[in-house]
């Protein structure tokens, strides 16, 4: 379909214009250019040299700010873009000594720690120690602050649901009255409450489907080895499970760990979800719409959604990457799809 609007035409459609109307047929001769989501990756060298910088800076010290790097989409054109359309992502630096102030909102987060040991999270009552490697989740709507006793700082990858939130005008947010809430519940106490996910948990107080919780590295990746079965695209890969609903992590985000084996190279495809990857083990590479992306530890990066993919390794040793994706969203809404493809031809590189 062709359409150019006769002169004869054009005092209508200025009417239109004037009264904040657009026709059909005009945006579909000329399709307005939309911001695309662009593969990006931030490579962790860079931005602990920036965490740690901003971890130092003056004007911040004692004030309890949230000394988080957010990682911008470069694509999408805006200066309040997340990492993609759907969700943020930031390096998150909390310095020796320091609180973080106690808050809640109603976007869900979760936090990966990248590098150091013994920073805790107050969550709904309850301390989380957080060790490298270690996911913790913040569901919506639960108090949350940030506490780093010891004498390094501790850096996190810190992503929410907030772009999401946004779109849809539920986003809200209040301050703790104080700067840290009491402490009251003993240590371990949500995971002691689901057999350390084995049971299913039978808490009054579950807001929204998620509980706050920590799933451990060592679990986690040991739970990879000891399964073992490669999906022909992802390596061995398993969701960390929501110990209240059996499903999705999160009612908003699907929280993945994958293992590459050694020299091991999948196929390709491509999904209407997009992804964050966060570079947990080792080394290798994707390769997104014929670009190559090498990550190493670290690393994250952004797959859009129907981008094609595929993932790989050339390392004598094992490499894991964590993801956080917005597929819950896309399979509520109806709209997941996926496509199988034959191997890419590379073409060029990202980053
Ligand atoms: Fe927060
Ligand atoms: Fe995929």
């Amino acid at each position: 379909m062709a359409w150019t609007m006769p002169e004869s035409e054009r005092a209508f459609h200025e009417e239109l214009d004037a009264e904040n109307i657009n026709p059909l047929w005009v945006m579909h001769a000329n399709p307005p250019e939309r911001p695309k989501l662009a593969p990006y990756v931030w490579r962790w060298e860079r931005m602990r040299e920036l965490a740690m910088h901003a971890g130092d800076l003056p004007s911040l010290r004692g004030q309890g700010f949230r000394r988080a790097l957010t990682m911008r989409n470069p694509g999408l054109k805006n200066p309040q873009a997340g990492a993609t359309k759907t969700m943020s992502a930031a390096v998150q630096i909390v310095w020796p000594g320091e609180i973080a102030e106690a808050h809640r909102h109603t976007a869900a987060a979760i936090r990966f720690v990248i590098e150091g040991e013994g920073a805790f999270t107050v969550q709904g009552g309850e301390r989380f120690r957080m060790e490298e490697g270690d996911l913790t989740l913040t569901p919506s709507w639960v108090w949350h602050d940030h506490n780093n006793p010891q004498d390094k700082p501790v850096i996190w990858l810190d992503c929410l649901d907030a772009p999401m939130v946004g779109y849809l005008d539920a986003m809200f947010q209040e301050p703790y009255p104080e700067d840290v809430q009491p402490v009251t519940k003993p240590n371990g106490y949500t995971n002691a409450a689901i057999g350390n996910g084995l049971m299913r948990a039978n808490l009054k107080d579950v807001v929204g489907g998620t509980l706050p919780i920590t799933y451990k590295w060592n679990d986690a990746y040991g739970a990879l080895l000891g399964y073992g079965e490669e999906d022909p695209h992802d390596g061995v890969v398993m969701e960390y499970a929501n110990p209240v609903t059996g499903g999705h992590s999160m009612p908003t985000l699907a929280l993945k760990l994958q293992r590459l084996a050694p020299n091991s190279h999948g196929e390709a495809h491509r999904h209407t979800s997009s992804v964050v990857y966060h570079a947990a083990k080792g080394e290798g590479y994707s390769v997104i719409d014929g670009k190559r992306l090498d990550w190493a530890k670290g690393d994250t990066f952004v797959l859009p959604s129907w981008a094609v993919h595929e993932h790989g390794t050339d390392s004598s040793d094992d490499a894991v990457l964590f993801s956080m994706s917005d597929l819950p969203l896309v399979e509520a809404m109806g709209l997941y799809r996926e496509e199988a493809r034959p191997r890419q031809e590379v073409t060029g590189a990202i980053g």
